[in-house]
Formats: C-alpha cells, structure tokens, sequence
C-alpha cells in the first residue's frame, strides 16, 4: 500500500512537471525564440555592413558571424513548438507555421545551410551572392510566416 502510493504521488508529480511545463513552453518559447531571431539579426548586421563597404571584407569575420547565424537559426528552429502561436508575450509568428510545418522547417533548414555555405567564403567576390542566398531566405520565410511589424 505504501509503496502504491509512492508510485501514485510519483506519477501526480510527473504528471504536473509535465503541465507546468507544457504551460511555460508557449511563452518561454516565443521569448527565446524572438532572442534567437535577434542573435541572428546581430550578424546579419555585421555582415550587411561589409557588403555595403562600411567595413572591409574580412573572411574570419564573415565566417564568425556566419557560424553565429547557424547557431540561433538551429536554436531558433527547436522554439517553435505546437501551441505557440499565442502566449503570454507578443508573437509575430503566424499560426500558418503549424497548419504548413514541413515548409516552414525546409525554411528553416535551407536558410542555416545558406549560414554554413557563408561559413566557406574566403574571396570577396563570392560573398554579396552567399549573404544574398542567406538573405533571401529571411525573406521567404517571414514573408509566408511572420507578421508584418511597424
Ligand atoms: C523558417 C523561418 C524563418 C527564417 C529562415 C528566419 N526567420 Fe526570422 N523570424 C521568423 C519568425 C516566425 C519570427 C517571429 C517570431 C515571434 O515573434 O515569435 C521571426 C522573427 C525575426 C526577428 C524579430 C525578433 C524579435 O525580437 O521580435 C528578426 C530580427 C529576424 N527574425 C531576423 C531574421 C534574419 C536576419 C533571418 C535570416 C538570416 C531570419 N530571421 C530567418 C521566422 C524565420
């Protein structure tokens, strides 16, 4: 009988991580989510300067911000889970994400291989056509996938 009850208190409190989490995810996963999003922005901004020559072409910080990009975009990618299209903090994801997920994830993979590629751009005149490939896949996806922010 004891034991009974240690298995069934056992499982009531599995069961309440299991909630409590379940109800952090939607917010905790749109706040890191949007921290993930602005990581990646960081380097894009890095990265847009050299390509409008406000700074000079430099292959290791290319592939620095490159790297960084990829990293928030594989973060990014596990932050969107079923649920999270409203929570307790504002969200510009459209609830398309979830009705239309194997697109959004080939998105999403395509746009970190575009970070990967960037990774390898040793000559300056390879690098405005990588960071265009890595940006037109921004675009593609908040175009299907974010709202449009003032
Ligand atoms: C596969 C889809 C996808 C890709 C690829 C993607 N994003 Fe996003 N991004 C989103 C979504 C969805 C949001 C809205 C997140 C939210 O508000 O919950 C977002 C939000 C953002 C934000 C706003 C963050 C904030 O604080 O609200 C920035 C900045 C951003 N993305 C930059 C980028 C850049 C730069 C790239 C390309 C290097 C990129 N994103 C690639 C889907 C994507």
């Amino acid at each position: 009988m004891k034991t009974k009850t240690r298995v069934l208190a056992a499982a009531a409190m599995a069961l309440l991580v299991t909630l409590s989490a379940a109800a952090m995810t939607a917010t905790e996963a749109i706040e890191q989510r949007k921290k993930q999003m602005e990581g990646v922005r960081d380097g894009i901004l890095v990265l847009s300067a050299i390509a409008k020559k406000e700074q000079p072409f430099d292959a290791d910080v290319v592939r620095s911000n490159a790297e960084k990009i990829a990293g928030h975009l594989e973060e990014a990618a596990k932050l969107f889970p079923e649920g999270s299209d409203t929570g307790d903090a504002e969200t510009a994801a459209k609830p398309e994400i979830w009705a239309d997920r194997e697109n959004f994830d080939k998105i999403m993979a395509s746009s970190h291989q575009a970070a990967v590629e960037l990774q390898s751009v040793t000559e300056q005149s390879a690098f405005p056509g990588a960071l265009g490939k890595l940006g037109n896949t921004c675009k593609s996806c908040h175009d299907l996938y974010k709202t449009a922010q003032q």
